[in-house]
């Protein structure tokens, strides 16, 4: 692989050197398996565009987004990454300890920055104003970014182009879905040791990660109840075959509770009253306030450390409620996030979006921008061609076919 990415000494964040080696490991399994990155690397990273800019990211860092941050150093990029550390809170890492990494993230005065959860571009907005004209443009990652950009456009205080990465569907169509729904069930069979089949779990939105987390729960025997709130998801839900509900109708039905809206406090304590004894309650949204964890806290008698990743709170009527890390996202800090496969896809958009942003961010209005579509459906076609896929074509008569409007053609 070549040499490491070079990180500013003022951001260095080593908590145990000694993992040092386990997490090479880790970086070269990922890069054994990016078969589509290393391709596009190959294609477009490497033709000079990247080289001299400095790369701003804020991405959950783990293996994977390290290769990327590898990637683009070695495409000749400067690159600082920040660890997105509130997903890492059970192991003692707090939100004005992610503040600050954020911001020395943002001292490396970017001109192109990969954002998670608009994590960067609103700190840029509100503290670091004086570096925005420097930035040429972002990347973001997430739906919860792409909704808090939506309501900086409409406020008219976004001064950036943005490329809305999680729109494009080599992201959103995998990523969200699949690798979601494999990467929490995953979290939260390790964590709890406990069966899925058989077991009632309630799926609390039904958007691309909740049609991905009722997919894999149902795979594994569960019976699964989504939650929603808007009727056409909700009604989808009833056609794929699952029952819908309201929480309160839910709440006391449930054996496990997942949540995925992007939204505040969907589980609440109006809700958490209801839960059986042993209800377990985890979060496969981007921020961890999707269950109101200070409402439990309050309403426990006593709280401790159940197993690794679990704590327990004992409730005054005896009942005993288990949160997943604290209600962060539990498929990332309880487990390793999402399948390599699946990251490999995300990860070719963000690097073609910074890509395209090299070269063409001085043309693009201040705003949130598509990934091109001719991008997203090349790194379909490369992963395509990767796995050996053979595309039908279609023939002259059948283009011209679809062309016309003519009932005779
Ligand atoms: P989406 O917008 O496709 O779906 C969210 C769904 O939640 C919508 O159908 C909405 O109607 C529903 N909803 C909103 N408020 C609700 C409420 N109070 N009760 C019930 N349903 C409600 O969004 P997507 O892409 O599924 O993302 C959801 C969250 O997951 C976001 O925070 C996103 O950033 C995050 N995410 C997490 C990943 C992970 O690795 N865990 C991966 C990708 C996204």
């Amino acid at each position: 692989m070549g040499t490491r990415p070079v990180f500013m000494p003022s951001q260095f964040a080593i908590r145990d050197i000694s993992l040092a080696p386990e997490g090479e490991r880790k970086i070269e399994w990922v890069s054994l398996h990016a078969h589509t990155l290393n391709s596009l690397r190959r294609s477009h990273l490497e033709d000079g565009s990247l080289r001299g800019r400095r790369v701003a990211m804020a991405i959950h860092l783990e293996a994977k987004t390290a290769y990327l941050a590898w990637l683009l150093h070695e495409a000749g990029a400067e690159v600082a990454v920040a660890g997105s550390l509130r997903v890492y809170a059970s192991h003692g890492a707090n939100q004005a300890e992610l503040d600050r990494q954020l911001l020395q993230t943002l001292d490396l005065e970017p001109d192109l920055v990969i954002d998670d959860g608009c994590e960067l571009v609103s700190r840029l907005h509100q503290r670091r104003p004086q570096l925005l004209p420097k930035v040429r443009g972002a990347s973001e990652e997430t739906t919860s970014g792409i909704l808090r950009l939506r309501a900086m456009q409409t406020e008219g205080v976004l001064k950036l182009p943005v490329i809305a990465a999680n729109q494009a569907l080599c992201k959103h169509l995998f990523d969200n879905r699949y690798g979601t729904g494999q990467s929490t069930l995953t979290a939260l069979m390790s964590a709890t040791n406990l069966l899925i089949a058989g077991k009632s779990i309630v799926v609390v939105g039904y958007g691309w990660c909740g049609r991905g987390l009722a997919l894999y729960a149902r795979g594994l025997g569960a019976r699964v109840t989504v939650v929603e709130v808007d009727p056409i998801k909700a009604l989808e839900a009833l056609t794929d075959g699952y029952t819908v509900a309201s929480l309160s109708e839910a709440a006391s039905m449930g054996d496990i509770f997942i949540t995925a809206t992007g939204s505040v406090h969907v589980i609440r304590r109006e809700h958490l009253e209801l839960m059986k004894n042993g209800a377990i309650l985890l979060n496969a949204g981007n921020f961890a306030n999707e269950i109101d964890v200070p409402a439990l806290a309050q309403l426990a008698v006593e709280q401790r450390e159940a197993r690794r990743h679990i704590t327990e709170y004992v409730q005054r009527d005896g009942r005993r409620l288990y949160l997943l890390v604290q209600g962060a996202l539990a498929n990332i800090a309880a487990s390793d996030g999402h399948p390599v496969e699946i990251m490999d896809m995300s990860f070719s958009v963000q690097a073609l979006a910074v890509h395209f942003l090299a070269n063409y961010a001085r043309e693009l209005t201040p705003g949130l921008h598509p990934l091109p579509e001719e991008i997203d459906r090349e790194i379909a076609s490369t992963r395509l061609r990767l796995l050996g896929v053979q595309l039908e074509e279609m023939t002259g008569e059948q283009k011209a076919y679809l062309q016309s409007w003519r009932s005779n053609d």
